[in-house]
């Protein structure tokens, strides 16, 4: 998937959060839990500040375990609450309802003693492309809830979706860009597939992927394709094209091929739970 972003975009997206911002109460933001860092815009602290703060680490069934209770730890640290989401099969979604009322708890708090009672929490799920933003909110939303239409003092066009009593949410998630300023995070959105990979940037692209397998993760590949890493990462991907039988004229290993299928396993999550950064 490929998003491109100029300036003008960016100005459009951030003027339309800064808008949408002032009528909730709670931001719920996704990351990929794979690389949590690589896939927050940083500018959404400055955006959300003054809100309660849900960080979701969604595609956690794609993350190593113990990096994933490490992560929740980090964010939690930060102010953060937080949780472990598989939007597409729905696993840990319905604990997010907990988390938002304890990230809103104080707000609650301070309506009750202002008299304001059985006011519903309003959130806004927000977060770079590709993290899971639609999945989740057809996942948490569910087909139980009714969408309230435009009411006094929202502006115009507004859909809000009910969840229960307790919680409305804002119907479109707010798209951030991701910060491409530093290249090994447009190399890690690269590898989760949030950016685009040409065809001739896939071998690099791969190649390098191999490279940061090597360590934590060095047995995954050779154990997916039975083959034998002997300490090179263009002979490794070269023994994945003889294996999976990808040949150019000539009997030549078609690293392209290869790279393909090594990048659609690893991001389908065939090569096994595998983070790529760590707190
Ligand atoms: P967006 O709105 O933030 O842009 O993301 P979207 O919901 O479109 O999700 C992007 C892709 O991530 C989708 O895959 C979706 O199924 C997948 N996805 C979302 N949440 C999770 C999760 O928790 N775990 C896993 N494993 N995948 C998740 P796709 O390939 O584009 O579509 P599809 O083939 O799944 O239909």
């Amino acid at each position: 998937m490929h998003v491109q972003w100029y300036p003008g975009h960016m100005t459009k997206a951030k003027r339309m959060m800064e808008s949408d911002i002032k009528l909730i109460d709670v931001v719920i933001e996704l990351v990929d839990a794979r690389i949590p860092l690589s896939s927050k815009n940083p500018d959404i602290d400055g955006l959300a500040r003054n809100k309660s703060r849900v960080l979701l680490l969604n595609k956690y069934d794609l993350a190593d375990e113990g990096c994933n209770t490490a992560w929740k730890d980090y964010f939690e640290e930060k102010g953060f609450f937080t949780a472990l989401v598989n939007s597409k099969t729905g696993q840990g979604v319905k604990a997010v309802h907990q988390v938002i009322q304890r990230a809103c708890k104080e707000k609650v708090e301070r309506d009750r003693k202002r008299g304001i009672l059985n006011r519903p929490v309003r959130g806004m799920i927000v977060g770079i492309p590709n993290v899971g933003k639609s999945t989740f909110i057809n996942s948490f939303a569910g087909k139980a809830c009714t969408k309230t239409g435009n009411r006094p003092g929202v502006t115009k066009g507004k859909q809000w979706i009910r969840l229960n009593k307790d919680v409305e949410l804002l119907d479109t998630p707010g798209i951030l860009w991701p910060k491409l300023d530093d290249e090994s995070v447009g190399t890690r959105l690269a590898f989760i597939g949030s950016v685009k990979d040409e065809l001739l940037q896939n071998v690099e692209l791969s190649l390098e992927l191999l490279h940061h397998l090597r360590g934590k993760y060095a047995k995954l590949a050779p154990s997916h394709y039975q083959i034998e890493d002997e300490g090179d990462e263009v002979k490794l991907l070269e023994a994945i094209a003889i294996r999976r039988a990808c040949k150019k004229k000539g009997d030549v290993p078609d690293l392209e091929k290869a790279a393909a299928i090594l990048l659609d396993d690893y991001r389908n999550g065939r090569l096994g739970r595998i983070t790529l950064e760590y707190p």
